[in-house]
């Protein structure tokens, strides 16, 4: 069964004009582009966005950061989108992630406050569901 992930490339990965090399990898891959949008999120979003992070010492200026300019956010699909997407994107830390992945390949600490590490990819089937429904209201579910 296909399933779906919720993918942004972040403002530091458009400013740095990564877009299509993230896309490029994820059609190489073998996944498919649903939706596509580039635009800049308002605060009620990312706060949606990022509700389970509110508190932590990170949320203020990870909201800042991720309204600081447009992201492409895009809908990827495929069998095992969600763990081949983050395995694809490499682990959070953009320094230390593996060679070949975006974030080990791309990406880097700039000694910035926030870590800016170029794409998030949804962590599991909820919140690939919950966070295609903030960014896409437009499309039903995913078909299973
Ligand atoms: P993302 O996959 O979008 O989910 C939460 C984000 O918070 C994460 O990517 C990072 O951009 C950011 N983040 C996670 N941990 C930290 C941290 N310790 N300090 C700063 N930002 C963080």
């Amino acid at each position: 069964a296909a399933e779906r992930t919720l993918v942004l490339v972040k403002p530091d990965g458009v400013r740095r004009g990564l877009v299509g090399e993230v896309l490029r990898r994820i059609e190489a891959k073998g996944y498919t582009l649903v939706a596509l949008d580039l635009r800049t999120a308002d605060d009620d979003l990312l706060g949606a966005h990022y509700a389970e992070h509110e508190g932590k010492p990170f949320y203020a200026p990870l909201v800042e950061f991720m309204g600081s300019g447009p992201v492409a956010a895009v809908v990827v699909e495929g069998h095992r989108a969600i763990e081949g997407f983050r395995s694809l994107a490499g682990t959070t830390d953009p320094t230390t992630a593996a060679p070949g992945t975006i974030r080990g390949d791309l990406g880097r600490d700039w000694g910035l406050a926030v870590t800016q590490n170029l794409v998030h990819g949804s962590d599991s089937t909820e919140s690939a569901a919950r966070e295609i429904g903030l960014w896409f209201p437009e499309l039903a579910p995913a078909a299973s």
